[in-house]
């Protein structure tokens, strides 16, 4: 292939062009997001771990065009779609970006052009939404005029070592043709790729995954409120836990879940196992464990100003970290958003700290935050909060201000002051 086109621009979409352009695969780049379009075409970059001298010379060399123009899908051999798959206020399955994008995509389609859906979504997706609004916007038909797969993406953010073209790329086609030209085309951009038998069992791989992780993270959150009764540290457990060179994998206990997968997607497979009689208990129950690590959080603070004879209501709090994990300027479905709103409910004075994120862009669900900036960290405060453990973050320098620390990440080293939560 010598074209192809990528379709939404984010987190998940813009690394791939980048690959495939390095690789001397062109990319047109559509995305519905024309402030992203110019930014990328003046060869700058809005996500921080991708440089802007990677994007500058796709640009510049031709290999990467940005544009908002559909009808530029008749000019590639492939389309990867990678629009945001969300939760709707139901916490059900919000296809629509999918589907917007199939439309919009599927007059512009040739023959023997290759869809992939990288969205994350439950099984099913792809053989039968994806490609209705394919086929009747297109006139063709799937497996037969065009090629249709699922591939989901595996991006560990933050992660220096992350590299799109070392990741494995799970695949699934409608047909074996279909398989074929999917593991060819992300053959020519990651050294491996991994044919599953089918779109579903591709998009049932991606969900496994996350629900594993989640699954995983309420056990050691569960762990750490049982150890915490019995004066046990969960952070010195999971530490020698993890010496056992076999059958234990190390998870890490946190203020809850956040980030654009992990506290969205099992959901996705809650939904569709009710249309099979089914209830997902693993998943809500983890769901439930998770969701309630920031009241967790707050009846720690709530417990340290109180040793301190003092009340939420008026203490000034410091938040560390608003980004939903380390190293990433990444907010979405952070805890850390809750824990603001949680402890300014019950009357705090709470400003945050955070090296990724200087100002509080405009979130769903979030958006009376909007435009508060980051605080120096200091000892001006009656309680700091580890929200987030950010390699900027020094544990003991924190220790040494002096002030009560809530650490829910398992930072800063034991002391009188410090209260892990
Ligand atoms: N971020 C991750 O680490 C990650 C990892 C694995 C899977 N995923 C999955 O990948 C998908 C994309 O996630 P993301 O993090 O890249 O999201 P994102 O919000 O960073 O990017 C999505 C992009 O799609 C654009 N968009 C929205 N509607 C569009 C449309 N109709 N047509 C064209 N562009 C449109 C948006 O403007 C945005 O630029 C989701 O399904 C997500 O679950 C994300």
């Amino acid at each position: 292939m010598k074209k192809i086109a990528v379709v939404g621009l984010g987190y998940v979409g813009l690394p791939l062009s980048l690959q495939f352009a390095k690789r001397g695969i062109a990319v047109v780049g559509l995305d519905v997001d024309d402030s992203k379009i110019k930014t990328l075409c003046q060869g700058s970059s809005f996500i921080r771990h991708i440089a802007a001298s990677d994007v500058s010379s796709a640009v510049g060399e031709g290999m990467l065009a940005p544009s908002t123009d559909f009808s530029r899908v008749s000019e590639v051999q492939a389309v990867i779609i990678c629009v945001p798959t969300p939760l709707n206020k139901y916490r059900e399955p919000d296809l629509s970006y999918v589907l917007e994008t199939g439309k919009a995509i599927a007059p512009h389609l040739s023959r023997g052009t290759l869809v992939v859906l990288e969205s994350t979504t439950y099984p099913g997706t792809t053989e039968r939404e994806l490609r209705e609004v394919l086929e009747a916007g297109s006139g063709m038909v799937a497996g037969k005029d065009f090629h249709l797969a699922f591939s989901p993406e595996r991006e560990d953010p933050g992660n220096p070592e992350s590299k799109v073209a070392k990741i494995p790329k799970v695949v699934g086609g409608l047909t074996p043709a279909c398989l074929d030209a999917a593991v060819a085309l992300y053959s020519a951009a990651v050294d491996k790729v991994v044919p599953v038998s089918s779109c579903a069992a591709a998009e049932a791989t991606k969900l496994t995954e996350n629900i594993f992780r989640s699954v995983n993270i309420a056990l050691v959150n569960e762990l750490k409120m049982i150890y915490e009764r019995m004066g046990i540290d969960i952070w010195e457990i999971i530490a020698a836990a993890k010496t056992k060179p076999f059958g234990f994998m190390a998870f890490y206990p946190g203020p809850g879940l956040g980030g654009h997968c992990i506290p969205i997607d099992p959901f996705y497979l809650t939904w569709k196992a009710r249309e099979f009689g089914m209830h997902t208990r693993f998943i809500e129950l983890a769901g439930e464990v998770n969701a309630s690590m920031p009241d967790y959080v707050i009846a720690k603070i709530t417990d340290v100003l109180n040793r301190h004879g003092k009340a939420v209501r008026g203490s000034k709090i410091l938040l560390l970290g608003l980004a939903y994990k380390a190293d990433v300027d990444d907010i979405r479905e952070s805890p850390s958003l809750v824990l603001i709103e949680r402890l300014e409910a019950l009357g705090a004075e709470v400003h945050y700290n955070d090296p990724y994120v200087p100002v509080i862009p405009v979130t769903r669900g979030h958006s009376a935050l909007a435009g508060r900036e980051s605080r120096p960290v200091s000892g001006d405060y009656d309680c700091l909060v580890v929200a987030t453990a950010h390699s900027e973050y020094n544990g003991a320098s924190l220790a040494a201000l002096g002030v009560p620390i809530v650490d829910s990440r398992g930072l800063v080293p034991h002391g009188p002051n410090v209260f892990r939560a």
